[in-house]
């Protein structure tokens, strides 16, 4: 397993939840970080560009067709970007620090994958546009998870009622679960961005 990623990592205060974003199809490593500084602007970033290439475009696993994820290359990335994180916690001397996911699209996907089968890898979520990666044959226990997720009920490529399950099977395994469907789309609005600072500013105040 090479557990390289292309990555920026820009320090922050450790008290803070530190940011991992993880961009959707056809990003990078930088696509997130403005969001990340304006919704959280003293966390750490740790923002990371996907290995996978599909027709030139950077995502986090291969998928078969759109909405259809190769499983095993799924189970192999999340495991390697799991290992990821590990060695980032050691590198940038991370400590303690609480690790939330900040994941549009395809990287809400591999996060929401992240929580399912690597739940130590993470301490939340926000899962922007997600939908379920797979379906685990024991759900994970999520209990000391806090979770937001940002779903659109026009959204083409995201089904509402998928979304809708994956929020579910979070809920289930014990998360503490935020979940909102508005009549959006796929693309991220100025509604989300206010979203996420709120619940950010909330859910890890003080
Ligand atoms: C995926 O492949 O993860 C989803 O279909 C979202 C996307 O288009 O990236």
């Amino acid at each position: 397993m090479n557990t390289e990623f292309n990555h920026i990592f820009i320090p922050g205060d450790l008290r803070l939840p530190v940011l991992l974003l993880l961009h959707g199809t056809g990003g990078d490593e930088r696509d997130l970080v403005e969001l990340g500084q304006s919704v959280s602007p003293c966390s750490a970033i740790l923002s990371v560009r996907g290995k996978v290439l599909e027709n030139g475009m950077p995502r986090f696993f291969r998928r078969l067709a759109e909405g259809v994820f190769d499983l095993e290359d799924l189970k192999f990335r999340t495991e390697e970007l799991s290992a990821f994180i590990d060695e980032a916690r050691n590198e940038y001397e991370l400590g303690n620090a609480r690790i939330v996911a900040l994941g549009y699209s395809n990287g809400a996907n591999i996060a929401a994958s992240l929580l399912l089968s690597k739940p130590d890898a993470l301490d939340g979520a926000v899962l922007l546009r997600a939908m379920v990666p797979f379906v685990p044959q024991t759900l994970p226990d999520l209990t000391d998870k806090k979770i937001l997720m940002l779903s659109g009920l026009m959204d083409p490529i995201i089904p509402a009622d998928n979304s809708t399950r994956l929020s579910e099977m979070l809920k289930d395994a014990g998360a503490t679960m935020t979940f909102s469907m508005k009549p959006l789309g796929h693309g991220l609005t100025q509604a989300d961005f206010s979203g996420i600072k709120n619940w950010l500013e909330l859910t890890y105040k003080g």
